[in-house]
């Protein structure tokens, strides 16, 4: 890598058994020499044999539930025994929510919030210590558009990733004089599985379900607009992969690395567009938006 101190490092990602997470390990085999701890839920390791992602000496496969506090620490010990210290930290394991915020219960956000936000940033401040030693270190954290605008039914969602972007961006201007550099990685729509597998709060599942519901016609058009947008995608967790890869292999990365084409169009709306126009425009541009709420004669 250029300028790094290091010429073969460790990469520990997490999430690594499907979807973009399987994409950056495969990306870094075929494109670099690194060492690279592949991790995936405990339930999700036999996913990788299959795949012919098998231990050695440049793979490790470790189990890691990102909100298991133990897991955590005995991963981090024993790379930090074998090779000094995690030089990249890949944060990637997240899900998501679809839910109005009046449907969200408080154990349904916390858990949201627990995979997403706050076990990613215990896993950052783990490795830290060792990167500092060393004075050398890359922390890169998958964020998304939903970092940086909410749309309705993804709030829980937005909330953890506005989260982990003010968190990263503190955490940037803090450990660059120890040559830490961060960095938000964020994609738009990628075709990947990630979106189909949603989950649904209890009370979002039964307005879902329910015509009776005041908020159906919010979940009724929501859920296929952002199915069909995630269709007509051009952009795949390999092209991520590959920003993934440039922005660790950037001498001086960006703190924010917008990823697809909609996350540039996104960025850029945001940064020219008067903030009350945006909201008003993107609210006129909503699918179906005449039938929400009391226009679908719900309460
Ligand atoms: N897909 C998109 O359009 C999109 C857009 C913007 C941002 N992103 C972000 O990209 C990242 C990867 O998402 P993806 O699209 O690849 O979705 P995905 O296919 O659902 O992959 C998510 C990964 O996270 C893992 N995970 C979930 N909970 C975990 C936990 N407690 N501990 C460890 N791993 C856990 C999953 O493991 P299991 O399979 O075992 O559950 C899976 O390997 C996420 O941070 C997501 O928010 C995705």
């Amino acid at each position: 890598m250029a300028g790094d101190p290091k010429g073969i490092q460790t990469v520990l990602i997490t999430g690594a058994s499907t979807g973009l997470g399987l994409a950056i390990a495969r990306d870094l085999l075929a494109h670099t020499q690194h060492r690279l701890v592949l991790t995936a839920r405990p339930s999700s390791m036999g996913r990788f044999e299959p795949l012919g992602l098998e231990n050695g000496e440049r793979i490790w496969l470790r189990p890691l539930d990102v909100t298991d506090a133990d897991q955590r620490d005995s991963l981090v010990t024993e790379i930090e025994a074998a090779f000094g210290a995690v030089d990249v930290l890949i944060n990637n394991a997240g899900l998501s929510f679809r839910s109005v915020v009046e449907h969200v219960a408080a154990d349904e956000l916390r858990a949201q919030m627990d995979v997403n936000f706050l076990s990613p940033m215990e896993l950052t401040r783990r490795v830290l210590p060792a990167m500092r030693k060393q004075r050398y270190g890359r922390i890169i954290t998958i964020s998304s558009v939903g970092g940086m605008m909410a749309m309705p039914t993804m709030s829980v969602y937005s909330a953890s990733k506005f989260a982990l972007e003010g968190c990263c961006e503190a955490l940037w201007y803090e450990v660059r004089p120890w040559g830490i550099h961060v960095s938000l990685v964020q994609p738009g729509f990628i075709r990947s599985d990630g979106f189909t597998k949603v989950h649904l709060t209890r009370q979002s599942q039964f307005g879902a379900d329910h015509e009776s519901d005041p908020y159906h016609e919010h979940y009724a058009s929501m859920g296929p607009f952002i199915a069909k947008t995630m269709e007509r995608t051009t952009s795949s967790p390999e092209s991520v992969a590959r920003t993934v890869r440039r922005t660790m292999q950037e001498k001086r990365p960006c703190l924010r690395v917008p990823a697809t084409w909609d996350a540039r169009f996104f960025a850029a709306l945001r940064r020219i567009m008067p903030r009350a126009i945006y909201h008003r425009f993107l609210y006129s541009r909503l699918p179906n938006i005449k039938s929400w709420g009391p226009g679908s004669n719900q309460n």
